[in-house]
């Protein structure tokens, strides 16, 4: 299955870990659909971990939680998709997944089938309990193959979080994205971490397999499976604004059923989703926020060219303190010589900005971000 853009939709770890069922799913379904979740991208409804028996059948296929699904997959694979949704489902490159459920190892192809047999449209392929003899890329390969032969289109999310260099080899076994970094929990720090980390692996994200940083946790505000500490609204702002600017998938890790309007307009920014979505996937560039100054960790300027000659700017402050940022037009290959400049619109107040002295000077306050599609017109 090949993916284009960055996927988006809705992922059951981050929130509910084991607590997962049946009606959970139904709700969570109607949810996308009635919200409006659905109608800006949000498609893919998944469920993580925890949603087997503990045992295969005698035959030796996964069997679902009698208690949590007592219908059966296919059951749930149906109301899903009778909401114009697609359905994605989790397994494991061990003997076990991360929660110690039954892995697909060495049951690759007839788990392949399985999940073909019950309409599943995704497949989330975690790392933990494998082998430590055979390397990665031959499990993620076989499974990459089981997929691609089961009959049915299924998206391939790897999910090694970067590990054994995962980004040198994940392209040849099928992946549309890879976990990039390891989990995410509902703190500051850990948005902070990932986006730094992430950094290195920019020239290895690009259309066909994205870099994948990781679930949402907008809107969590603590509560849940990674709830921990939680984090302010402008705080999940420039998480969401970061991760959609990356071209990472947008998989919503928060309780959508209770999701309030904040959180909603957050998520649902069609301006960012589109900078996400462009087609061409470019890699992002990080360029200087103080010419000359030593460079601040802590305050990044990005920059992308979009499709059709338009720019995306991100300014971001990953401090706790207010910040100054000047985003200087040569580097963007803008030099005042040139007769051109910019026009910048801003995703998050619809403000739009004229740049016209060959820099352009955005002040950010403590955790906030700015972002911006920017025109290149005459000066
Ligand atoms: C790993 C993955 C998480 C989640 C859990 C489930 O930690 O990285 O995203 O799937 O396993 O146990």
């Amino acid at each position: 299955m090949l993916k284009l853009t960055p996927a988006m939709g809705w992922n059951s770890w981050n929130t509910f870990g084991n607590e997962i069922n049946e009606q959970l799913i139904f709700d969570t379904a109607d949810t996308m659909v009635d919200s409006g979740l659905l109608s800006h991208g949000y498609e893919y409804l998944v469920i993580d971990d925890c949603w087997s028996e503990k045992t295969r059948d005698e035959s030796g296929h996964l069997v679902p939680d009698h208690v949590k699904f007592p219908h059966g997959m296919k059951a749930v694979a149906d109301y899903v998709h009778s909401k114009g949704l697609k359905f994605g489902m989790y397994s494991c490159a061990g003997n076990l997944t991360c929660a110690g459920y039954p892995g697909s190892y060495e049951h690759e192809f007839i788990d392949a089938q399985t999940f073909a047999s019950w309409g599943v449209d995704y497949l989330k392929y975690d790392y933990c309990f494998h082998s430590p003899l055979i390397h990665g890329k031959y499990l993620y390969r076989r499974m990459g193959l089981a997929l691609e032969n089961c009959g049915r289109d299924i998206l391939f999310s790897a999910c090694s979080w970067g590990a054994d260099e995962t980004q040198e080899w994940i392209k040849t076994t099928g992946a549309s994205m890879w976990r990039s970094t390891g989990d995410i929990v509902d703190t500051w720090n850990s948005i902070r971490d990932l986006t730094l980390q992430q950094e290195k692996l920019h020239p290895y994200n690009g259309v066909g397999c994205f870099n994948d940083m990781d679930m949402l946790i907008v809107g969590m505000h603590g509560k849940g499976n990674v709830g921990l500490a939680g984090c302010t609204d402008v705080q999940y702002r420039t998480h969401f604004s970061l991760w959609a600017f990356l071209s990472s998938p947008l998989m919503i890790g928060c309780d959508i059923r209770n999701m309030d309007e904040t959180t909603k307009k957050i998520l649902t920014n069609d301006e960012l989703i589109a900078i996400n979505q462009d087609p061409a996937a470019r890699q992002p560039y990080r360029v200087h926020v103080d010419f000359g100054y030593p460079r601040n960790e802590d305050v990044i300027i990005y920059v992308r060219h979009l499709v059709g000659g338009k720019l995306a700017v991100g300014f971001f402050n990953l401090s706790d303190k207010k910040a100054a940022s000047h985003l200087n037009m040569d580097e963007l290959g803008l030099p005042v010589s040139c007769g051109k400049t910019l026009s910048l619109h801003n995703v998050w107040d619809g403000k739009t900005y004229t740049v016209d002295n060959g820099t352009f000077h955005w002040t950010l306050e403590p955790f906030d971000c700015g972002v911006f599609v920017a025109d290149i017109i005459d000066l």
